[in-house]
């Protein structure tokens, strides 16, 4: 028998999007679970306190990834730490050093540093595919695997910092492993969604919702590469149980381009608002993203209508559709 203590883990920004599917399933597979949370008795948490055993095995603790003892406070004595937590902006900010790279970068080495003093196992670090994409010296034709980083001078240049802050906090977390020897992993997806389990809505859930009711005079016809959010959490869970996992691992399941995602969407639920029309983008190669080796852990999803219609149900449930 495991003692309890092996199976208690941290959970930062536990009540977003990415986290909240996290923690159900870390609660559901009986661990138990630190959670970080900026503002406890915030009604947008309540969804957590629901959820199955969070009554037993949930503890949330006040904690902003700036203010080093309080992170501190909620790793100690845990195995190990998903750092989801991270601002994700829907739309510019208008001091990016300190709303994005500040809380991201700092954010990061505030907690690895607490992993290292509560002698953490595992640090499983949630990035983004956008600390992999944003690369123009990758060939085109070539599939971007774990070996391609954004570039982020780039990213800071063509004003795309939510992608500098991901870039620039994932690579710390690598470089403060092979300093340390904290054993790090990072996990980095592309568009998530699929359903939701309270009304804050995320950046990502708000492109599909958008989608549905907005009725946008036109839209491009932009590849998205989408993974669900509970496949998300299974692989997070899978990279922190292997003992064999190291690295980076992409994930990512479906490309689909807007047009066809619409016309999908429009042939399951015909009476939303969806774009007028769909124009064609001048040159777009597409986001020749590979999550292989994040497959040959053992990780497999599920088929994106599932996605979609799960994500459209609590959207309805949740009264996000309405006018
Ligand atoms: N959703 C996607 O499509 C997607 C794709 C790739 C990667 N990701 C990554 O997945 C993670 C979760 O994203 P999400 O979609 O679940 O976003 P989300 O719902 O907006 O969650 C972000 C969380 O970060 C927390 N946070 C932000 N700044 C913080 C700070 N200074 N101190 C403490 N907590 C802070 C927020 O806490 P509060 O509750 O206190 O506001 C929130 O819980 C992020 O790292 C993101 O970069 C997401």
């Amino acid at each position: 028998m495991e003692k309890a203590a092996e199976r208690l883990v941290c959970v930062t920004g536990a009540g977003g999007y990415v986290a909240s599917w996290l923690v159900k399933l870390l609660l559901s597979s009986n661990y138990n679970v630190h959670g970080t949370v900026r503002s406890p008795s915030d009604p947008k948490y309540e969804h957590l306190n629901k959820l199955e055993k969070a009554s037993e095995k949930l503890t949330l603790f006040k904690a902003d990834l700036l203010d080093y003892d309080s992170i501190f406070a909620a790793i100690k004595d845990c195995v190990a730490v998903f750092h989801v937590a991270s601002p994700v902006p829907s739309s510019s900010v208008s001091d990016p050093q300190v709303q994005l790279m500040e809380p991201s970068v700092k954010g990061t080495q505030n907690v690895l540093k607490a992993c290292s003093e509560a002698k953490v196992k595992r640090v499983i670090y949630v990035s983004s595919v956008v600390a992999v994409s944003m690369n123009p010296s990758w060939p085109d034709a070539q599939v971007k695997d774990e070996n391609c980083w954004s570039d982020k001078e780039y990213c800071k240049r063509t004003n795309n910092w939510y992608c500098a802050s991901k870039t620039e906090a994932e690579m710390e977390a690598f470089d403060y492993a092979r300093r340390s020897g904290l054993d790090v992993v990072s996990v980095c997806p592309s568009l998530v969604l699929g359903p939701m389990m309270h009304s804050t809505v995320n950046s990502s859930s708000k492109v599909l919702i958008n989608l549905l009711k907005e009725g946008y005079e036109s839209t491009e016809n932009k590849v998205r590469v989408i993974v669900d959010v509970r496949d998300l959490a299974a692989a997070l869970l899978m990279v922190f149980e292997k003992p064999e996992a190291e690295g980076r691992y992409i994930c990512t399941a479906h490309h689909i381009r807007v047009r066809e995602l619409v016309d999908k969407l429009r042939s399951i639920y015909p009476n939303y608002n969806y774009p007028k029309k769909v124009t064609e983008l001048a040159a777009d190669g597409g986001n020749n993203l590979s999550s292989e080796k994040l497959q040959k852990l053992g990780w497999s999803y599920r088929p994106l209508e599932e996605t979609l219609v799960d994500a459209v149900e609590s959207y309805k449930m949740l009264g996000l559709l309405d006018k």
